[in-house]
Order: structure tokens, then C-alpha cells, then sequence
């Protein structure tokens, strides 16, 4: 494989915004099946795919998180105005919201923890098949990716895990970096020169 100086050029600058700096326009569908199919080619050790996306758009957002900010009050009555307003805004903050969902279960040979990697790659993947399309991304989990009592009105079966709910969409914000770790403090050389 040649050096491919654009992916390099992507890579030093790729970033995420926050979901909240986030605006239309978000993929159409064709858009969306495009970076889906992109998203995809991802390692999976075995080739048993042990994911898959839920892929939420349009008014269903704004029903999603009525029902996330029910399930919020449940736990904690005194909720704050600000709260209110967090728990609601949950998938309407940016246009598109898709869940990438582990299915990793007991398999002869291929380990759960294996199959786990692979739905976190595949979450970076979609991530950056998004950026890819013109559209900047977020990777979030927040409480409802642990809550059982939200997976059934997230479409989230028994057994699965959230690997992520990856938020696709346009942004005005100028896009920052962030510090990154020294590679001294993380890498650890063994041979060489
Ligand atoms: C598994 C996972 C879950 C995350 N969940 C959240 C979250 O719930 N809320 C949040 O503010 N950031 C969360 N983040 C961090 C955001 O994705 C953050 O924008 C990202 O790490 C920024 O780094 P980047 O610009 O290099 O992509 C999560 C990251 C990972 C890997």
C-alpha cells in the first residue's frame, strides 16, 4: 500500500464535536446507507459480525427523549429545569443518532472481549465514514446505554450491550484540538535500534 498522504492529513486533525454544537443538515438516507456500508469494513475475528446499528432519525428523536426524560424523573423527582431540558434534547441534539450495538455472546472460538473490540472499532469506523461524507461525529453513551429500563424503547435487545450512540450531523463551531497523551508516556519500545 502506497503512502496515502490525505488519510495522513485527516488523521493528525481528525476530532469530535459535542453533540450540542451540532445542527442540520444531518445524511439522507442514501447518505446514511453509504456510510453505513463504509462503516462496516471493519476487523472482526472470525467474520461473525457481532454487532449491529440502530439508526435513529426524524420526529422518533423527540419521542425518544420524552420517554428518556420519564425514565429520569423515575429515578430522580427533583429534576432541575436544566435537566429537563438535557434529558429531552438527548437524541435531538443532533440530526442523526446511531447506535452501534454489540451482540457479542459465547462462541467456540472467537472471545467475548474480542467480539466487544471489534463493535468499539466499528464505532471509530462510523465515526470517521461520517467525517468522510462531510459530516462531523460524536461518540457518546451516556446513562440510557447502561439503564435496562431504556433499551426496550431503544430498540436494544436482551444480551446486548450499547457500544456507542454515535451523533452525526453539521456544526458552525469552529472545530478545536484537545490534548493528546505524550507518546512517551504510552508507548513502551522493546528491540530495535
Ligand atoms: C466508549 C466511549 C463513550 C463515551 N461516552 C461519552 C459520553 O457519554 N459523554 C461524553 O461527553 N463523552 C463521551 N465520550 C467521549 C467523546 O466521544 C469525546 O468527544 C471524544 O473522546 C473526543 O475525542 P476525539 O476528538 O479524539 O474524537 C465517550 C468516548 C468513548 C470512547
Amino acid at each position: 500500500m502506497k503512502n496515502n498522504v490525505e488519510l495522513a492529513e485527516y488523521l493528525k486533525v481528525r476530532r469530535s464535536v459535542p453533540a450540542f454544537q451540532m445542527a442540520e443538515p444531518g445524511p439522507s438516507r442514501a447518505e446514511i446507507e453509504s456510510i453505513l456500508t463504509l462503516a462496516v469494513r471493519v476487523p472482526d475475528h472470525g467474520k461473525i459480525a457481532p454487532w449491529r446499528f440502530i439508526v435513529y432519525r426524524g420526529g422518533e428523536r423527540a419521542t425518544i427523549g420524552e420517554e428518556l426524560l420519564r425514565l429520569a424523573l423515575e429515578k430522580n423527582p427533583d429534576l432541575g429545569d436544566e435537566m429537563i431540558a438535557v434529558e429531552r434534547a438527548r437524541f435531538t441534539r443532533a440530526p442523526l443518532v446511531i447506535a452501534v450495538v454489540s451482540t457479542a455472546a459465547p462462541h467456540f472460538k472467537i472471545p467475548e472481549w474480542e467480539q466487544l473490540m471489534s463493535a468499539g472499532a466499528l464505532c471509530l469506523n462510523l465515526l470517521m465514514a461520517a467525517n468522510a461524507h462531510g459530516f462531523v461525529s460524536n461518540w457518546l453513551t451516556e446513562w440510557f446505554a447502561y439503564d435496562a429500563r431504556a433499551h426496550p424503547l431503544l430498540g436494544i435487545r436482551a444480551g446486548e450491550k450499547v457500544a456507542g450512540f454515535i451523533h452525526i450531523g453539521s456544526t458552525t463551531f469552529p472545530v478545536t484540538e484537545r490534548p493528546r497523551p505524550a507518546l512517551d508516556e504510552v508507548v513502551t519500545w522493546v528491540g530495535g535500534e
